[in-house]
């Protein structure tokens, strides 16, 4: 599908399903989405730019490579803290910016409440970072934050979406590249994904 691309590995999967049964508690739910999160980067990071160095090994002289593109993640606040862990854990010299939003429960709008990202938006790989895609306000909503800011290569790291927020971004966004682990049914009533996970924010802290 046009700009989404589902990370389908089969340890991805597994953690999903751990992720998705409610009867995973807050300790573990956070455990895992981090480890979850360390898989996709790999998979987000596919492309990355890199250089040739020239290294010593305790034998010789070799060539190897250094990562050559600055890259910046994005948690959309709060649920999106929970993926920071495990992308760091892979990509040590990122800078992290933060992005709160939640979503009004009646309207489904987002509504912003802080906004701090690094300097030179414009030579970075932006990460935004949010486990859910729903209606898809937040996200959208998030990466004309970061385009205002000056970021021109911005990538949507998700862990579950619905076709609503897919489409959503897809037209309001249309050069942003989205990643997802699954590409769920439909949204209910209450703009909750189905199947989903519920609401991550809660899950991770234990907020329900
Ligand atoms: C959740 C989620 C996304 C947003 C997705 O956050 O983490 O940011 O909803 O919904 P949308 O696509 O319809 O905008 P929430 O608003 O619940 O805030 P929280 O993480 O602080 O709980
Ligand atoms: N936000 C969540 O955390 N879960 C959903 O299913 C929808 C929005």
């Amino acid at each position: 599908m046009k700009n989404l691309i589902i990370i389908d590995h089969p340890l991805v999967k597994r953690d999903l399903t751990l992720l998705r049964n409610r009867k995973t508690p807050s300790h573990q739910f956070r455990a895992i989405l981090r480890r979850t999160a360390s898989l996709m980067a790999y998979e987000v990071s596919r492309d990355l730019r890199l250089k040739e160095i020239e290294i010593h090994t305790p034998l010789e002289k070799t060539t190897g490579v250094a990562v050559d593109q600055q890259i910046v993640l994005v948690p959309i606040l709060r649920a999106g803290l929970g993926l920071v862990g495990g992308f760091v854990e892979v990509m040590p010299n990122a800078r992290v910016g933060h992005i709160g939003l939640f979503r009004d429960e009646e309207t489904l709008k987002p509504v912003d409440y802080y906004f701090k990202v690094p300097r030179n938006l414009n030579r970075a790989l932006v990460l935004l970072l949010d486990p859910m895609l729903a209606t898809g306000g937040s996200a959208a909503a998030a990466i004309s934050f970061l385009k205002e800011r000056g970021a021109n290569t911005i990538r949507l790291v998700n862990l579950v979406s619905a076709p609503e927020g897919v489409r959503i971004v897809r037209k309001t966004h249309p050069d942003v590249v989205m990643y997802t682990c699954a590409l769920d049914r439909e949204l209910n009533n209450r703009g909750y994904i189905l199947p989903g996970l519920g609401d991550a924010g809660d899950r991770m802290f234990g907020t329900e």
